[in-house]
């Protein structure tokens, strides 16, 4: 296996010392790229891309191409899950994911299948596969899944939602029939991110969008338990001098942060948090790694915003080893990327002296 040259990233998910602050961004593969605009149309439509390892693996390596970015995160999408359990996943312009097949009730959750990553999610294996070949130790390569919660809104909403009607319906009214979908939904997801491990993903990210969307007394019971039962099922290797041996997670909540104790003891590596944390207040003894938290929308200000925004992240966990910079969620379509260019190359600059 190819030794890592920047093994930075990895570092700092351990809590150990580096250089400066890792930093990689959300969707860093995407839109706001005149290059992946480019073969987005070659393509024709985003999961055609997807679906393609090739073009995955190019739409991968696109951002690394540009900008010194300290890992690289698979080109998927979350929705090939519930795509693979048959609910057959689709985009229409403007209006984000569709299903043709919704969820609503105990009986079409009893017919779901918990898909065979092997078989019907063979793609996203082949694109690992290539994109580790094609990075040649470069940089990480970080594999991801939706969290069950954030899946099942989905597929119960058939799309985007933003009162999130039908599925708190199910919360309240057939708390077990939610149940069963979420944990059908973990069993199906720690199969697949075990099968990016065995890919060659190096570390794994759950992508809890939603959960902040869920009361107090439900976030624990409906959305954490079931990330803790994808955790608990991982094949994540032992910790030893070759940092690349273990194969660390980050739990990512939008909006999660009244439960920061909560996810810190919930046996992920890091957690990312968006803009509205107060980094100070997140246990900083070496346990836990953070990720985040810079406002996306602060890329559309000028270098000297950036800059100072950048300082204040660094002001507050630019001394901790286990930090990686990162946005609080993923980057706007329409951000310049020169803004991108000066926002990685200050965070590279300006960490240095953090780390002596
Ligand atoms: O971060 C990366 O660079 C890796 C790629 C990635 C994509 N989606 C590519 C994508 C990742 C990690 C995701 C995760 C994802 N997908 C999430 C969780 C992260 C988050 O943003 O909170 C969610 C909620 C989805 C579901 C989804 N897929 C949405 C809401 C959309 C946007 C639809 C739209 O038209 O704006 C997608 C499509 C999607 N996924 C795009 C990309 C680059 C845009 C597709 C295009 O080219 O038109």
């Amino acid at each position: 296996m190819n030794q890592l040259k920047n093994d930075r990233y990895l570092r700092a998910l351990q809590c150990l010392p580096v250089d400066y602050t890792p930093i990689w961004m959300m969707r860093q593969a995407g839109r706001y790229l005149p290059e992946y605009r480019q073969l987005r149309a070659k393509a024709g439509d985003f999961m055609t891309m997807c679906q393609t390892p090739e073009l995955a693996c190019e739409a991968t390596l696109q951002p690394l191409q540009r900008f010194d970015l300290d890992a690289a995160i698979i080109f998927s999408d979350i929705l090939t899950i519930p795509d693979a359990m048959g609910l057959g996943l689709y985009f229409e312009t403007g209006e984000g994911p569709k299903f043709k097949k919704t969820i609503s009730c105990l009986n079409d959750i009893t017919q779901l299948p918990v898909p065979d990553p092997e078989e019907s999610l063979t793609y996203v294996m082949d694109a690992i596969r290539l994109t580790k070949q094609e990075l040649d130790g470069k940089v990480p390569l970080i594999g991801f899944s939706g969290s069950p919660w954030t899946l099942a809104t989905y597929m119960v909403e058939g799309g985007s939602s933003r009162t999130f009607t039908k599925i708190k319906k199910m919360l309240y009214c057939e708390p077990k029939a939610l149940h069963l979908l979420l944990e059908k939904l973990a069993n199906s997801v720690a199969l697949y991110l075990n099968a990016q491990i065995a890919a060659g993903a190096q570390s794994i990210m759950i992508f809890d969008t939603w959960g902040g969307a869920l009361s107090h007394q439900s976030y624990r019971s409906f959305s954490l338990h079931y990330m803790q039962l994808i955790i608990s099922q991982l094949k994540r290797g032992k910790k030893s001098q070759n940092i690349t041996s273990y194969i660390p997670v980050t739990l990512f909540t939008k909006g999660g942060g009244l439960w920061l104790d909560a996810i810190s003891n919930s046996g992920s590596d890091a957690i990312g948090v968006d803009w509205t944390v107060d980094l100070n207040q997140i246990d900083q003894k070496g346990n836990i790694a953070i990720q985040g938290n810079l406002d996306p929308a602060i890329l559309y200000a000028n270098q000297e915003t950036i800059a100072s925004n950048v300082e204040s992240v660094l002001a507050e966990f630019g001394h901790y080893n286990g930090h990686i910079f990162n946005l609080g969620h993923g980057i706007h379509q329409d951000i310049p990327i020169e803004h991108v260019q000066y926002l990685v190359d200050a965070v590279h600059k300006q960490s240095k002296r953090f780390h002596p």
